[in-house]
């Protein structure tokens, strides 16, 4: 098969390193892609919000789309592809909604008794109804933009005075645009946090092992939320009797909900939980993979990958295609210093090479750039510089992580020194 990914995150290179071993593979394609997938796939420059996108699939041969990032799903480029006889891994528009209208997905999860948060919905028009509910109600308080808003949307309001600062962020500076004029203020709960990613053909599904994201930018989840320090994978927290309840009371039902409003999913399915003293409840859904999840997931997951996500795609799930027989993978994001606010770009990336033949560890691209046959420093999430070992021995893997670590550098590299300690304690 001729494959075409899109999106240029570690996300994605971590998806072409999977797809890139799939005895299915004929040749992939990356729109963009990144300094690390060029390795594995042909990148190429296409204006997936054009025609363009539809004729190269064709002069290609493209058999399977696969969509990386949240924005071209909502945007409904899955429903064009298809729409041409295209298939594709990854939602339609109206089932990615999950991720792109919290609202929406609140109102579901309400109707259909999938646990999650207790929760109001309002929307500009409705400010002031906003602020008088506001002040009866208990702090800590979360609001939610709507809409996308690159994973800065999300606010926890420890008093009314900094509820209704976020409010006037959102309704009247409208800093997220259409996203934030409505909003979602609901329960602030307690507890671990995991992600559980469900490949799906819209009725069946299969979980891949769970695992644990840093969004906060300063060890011990202290400072500001960023797009992702770190993750480790399998997340023990999530044991069997907790997937069991998992897969039943949230993953099917969410996906026979969407099904039954005539929003049938198909792609991964990413829930956010946290693991309440009254059970595992819905933080968000994401309508694609996490980042840096996925950097950590897929390296655990034996079996052909593209054969999953074709079965996918074509509405016959091959539940057997891949399979988790153990193994342990700690990635920790090597970010620009100053990042999540104003960082500087362009600095040499030192120490890369040495492990492109290594066996268990993973450097995952970002946002790097090849410059006069130097690679440098690109974004605020850099690289994703990740262990992968046969055992289940958590400790180890975030020792071999953090040694190869050490042996990059660039001016003002920065990361987190605790990834995976949760799950270490
Ligand atoms: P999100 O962008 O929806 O992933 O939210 C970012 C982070 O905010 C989550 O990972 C949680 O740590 C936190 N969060 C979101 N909703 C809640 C909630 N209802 N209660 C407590 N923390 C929350
Ligand atoms: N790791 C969080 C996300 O991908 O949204």
């Amino acid at each position: 098969m001729n494959v075409l990914l899109i999106g240029s995150g570690g996300r994605e290179h971590a998806l072409a390193l999977a797809l890139s071993k799939s005895k299915t593979l004929n040749k992939l394609f990356c729109a963009p892609g990144n300094t690390g997938t060029k390795n594995l796939a042909e990148n190429i420059q296409l204006n997936i919000y054009s025609n363009d996108l539809i004729d190269f699939c064709r002069i290609n041969d493209i058999s399977l789309v696969i969509i990386g990032p949240e924005q071209p799903l909502v945007d409904g480029i899955s429903d064009r592809l298809k729409a041409n006889g295209i298939k594709v891994f990854g939602p339609n528009q109206n089932a990615a909604e999950i991720e792109g209208n919290k609202a929406f997905a609140k109102k579901l999860m309400r109707n259909y008794s999938i646990p999650t948060a207790q929760f109001q919905v309002f929307t500009k028009r409705s400010h002031q109804i906003a602020l008088n509910y506001l002040k009866s109600i208990s702090y800590p308080t979360v609001i939610k933009a709507s809409g996308l808003a690159a994973g800065k949307g999300v606010v926890i309001c420890n008093d009314y005075k900094s509820a209704e600062k976020t409010l006037k962020e959102y309704f009247e500076d409208e800093i997220f645009g259409d996203s934030g004029k409505t909003v979602v203020i609901e329960e602030f709960l307690e507890g671990e946090e995991a992600s559980i990613f469900a490949i799906t053909d819209g009725e069946r599904f299969i979980i891949l092992p769970a695992s644990q994201d840093h969004k906060r930018a300063l060890d011990g989840d202290k400072g500001k939320n960023t797009g992702g320090m770190g993750a480790y994978a399998p997340a023990n927290i999530i044991d069997s009797k907790l997937l069991e309840e998992i897969k039943t009371k949230i993953i099917k039902p969410t996906l026979r909900a969407l099904s039954e409003e005539n929003r049938k999913y198909i792609g991964c399915l990413y829930a956010g939980i946290i693991l309440t003293k009254n059970g595992p409840k819905v933080i968000e859904f994401n309508c694609r993979f996490g980042d840096p999840e996925t950097q950590v997931v897929l390296p655990l997951i034996d079996g052909d990958i593209l054969k999953l996500f074709y079965s996918a795609a074509s509405e016959k799930l091959d539940i057997n295609s891949v399979k988790y027989n153990g193994g342990t993978s700690v990635c920790v994001v090597a970010v620009s210093e100053g990042y999540p606010d104003n960082y500087k770009k362009g600095f040499e990336i030192k120490g890369i090479n040495r492990f492109s033949d290594s066996k268990n560890i993973i450097v995952y691209h970002a946002s790097t750039k090849e410059e006069n046959d130097k690679i440098v420093t690109n974004g605020g999430r850099v690289l994703g510089i990740t262990s992968v070992i046969n055992s289940d021995n958590l400790k180890l893997a975030k020792k071999e992580a953090y040694k190869a670590l050490s042996k990059i550098k660039f001016n003002g590299i920065t990361f987190r020194k605790d990834i995976a300690d949760k799950g270490i304690k």
